[in-house]
């Protein structure tokens, strides 16, 4: 998931500007909803990745959300692959501060699997019960001051049920000190297709991460940037265990590969203690 490390952010244009314009995960949206998917595309979602999220996810999960849903590109095949357990419906809710990404994701969701939260993850109130709770493909490290980022981590926290699972995938931290053996760093990602390449230029100042970006897609170029704060999966432990949380495992992406020192994102999966509520047909 190379792409994640060259992942596109808020703000766009058609020209470019120094590092002194900075971009807010409020204006990510507006610039990357029309051009996410292909630097993210939804096939990047396959039979393991699924297969790893449906073995982390509590057994018989019907009740979930994600923080940051973009596009639907994890929850719409997530949630069809819960459905078709046709195991009783499925509720999935989908939370983002971008109308533009909401607005992506309702035109590939005809079916309705996904039901749209607008809304700040730093500031939201989840219903509560939930079975599991995602935050993944960097949005935790989009909220650029650890206070928004804990208030995250525990709105989740309190959605959960007893036993129900948090999955958070992050930038990897090791891995973007690597890439940045001077503050200003440049690359390049071909993609396939048309003509189609992301050009990137990095800056990181201390934890502060801001990228500027240059989608060409046959003979077409879009300029956005985005902003992060470069987060390890330490800290993250730090806002879980203040929310009650208990770790339970770290692996790379999302199909449970093992971390290394070059893993472009970090994942670490979360347990809210408790014994989980009976199955339906053991109750009394
Ligand atoms: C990199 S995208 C990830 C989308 C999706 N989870 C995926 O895996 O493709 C991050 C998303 O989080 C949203 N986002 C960032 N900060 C947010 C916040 N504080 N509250 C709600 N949504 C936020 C952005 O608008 C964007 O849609």
């Amino acid at each position: 998931m190379t792409a994640a490390l060259t992942r596109p952010g808020p703000s766009a244009g058609t020209s470019g500007s120094g590092h002194d314009g900075r971009a807010g995960y409020r204006e990510y949206g507006d610039q990357f909803a029309a051009f996410y998917d292909a630097v993210f595309p939804r096939e990047a979602i396959g039979t393991d990745e699924l297969a790893w999220l449906r073995q982390v996810l509590p057994g018989r999960t019907r009740r979930l959300a994600e923080l940051g849903v973009g596009t639907g590109r994890v929850a719409l095949p997530l949630a069809g692959s819960l459905l078709r357990d046709e195991d009783g419906p499925v509720e999935y809710l989908g939370v983002d501060v971008s109308a533009a990404m909401l607005g992506e994701l309702g035109s590939h969701d005809p079916r309705g699997l996904v039901s749209p939260l607008l809304a700040d993850i730093t500031d939201v109130t989840l219903p509560t019960g939930l079975d599991a709770v995602l935050c993944v493909c960097g949005t935790l490290s989009m909220i650029t001051e650890p206070r928004g980022q804990a208030a995250a981590v525990a709105a989740a926290a309190a959605a959960l049920r007893p036993g129900g699972v948090l999955v958070v995938e992050t930038h990897h931290a090791d891995a973007v000190l690597a890439l940045h053996p001077t503050a200003d760093r440049s690359w390049a990602v071909a993609y396939p297709g048309d003509r189609r390449m992301l050009a990137t230029f990095s800056h990181l100042d201390g934890r502060r991460w801001d990228l500027e970006h240059c989608w060409l897609d046959a003979g077409t170029a879009t300029f956005a940037r985005e902003s992060s704060r470069v987060t390890s999966l330490d800290e993250v432990d730090a806002y879980a265990t203040a929310a009650g949380l208990v770790p339970a495992g770290r692996s790379a992406g999302l199909r449970g590969a093992p971390l290394t020192p070059a893993s472009p994102t970090a994942t670490a999966v979360y347990r809210r203690p408790g014994p989980p509520p009976p199955e339906p047909d053991q109750e009394g």
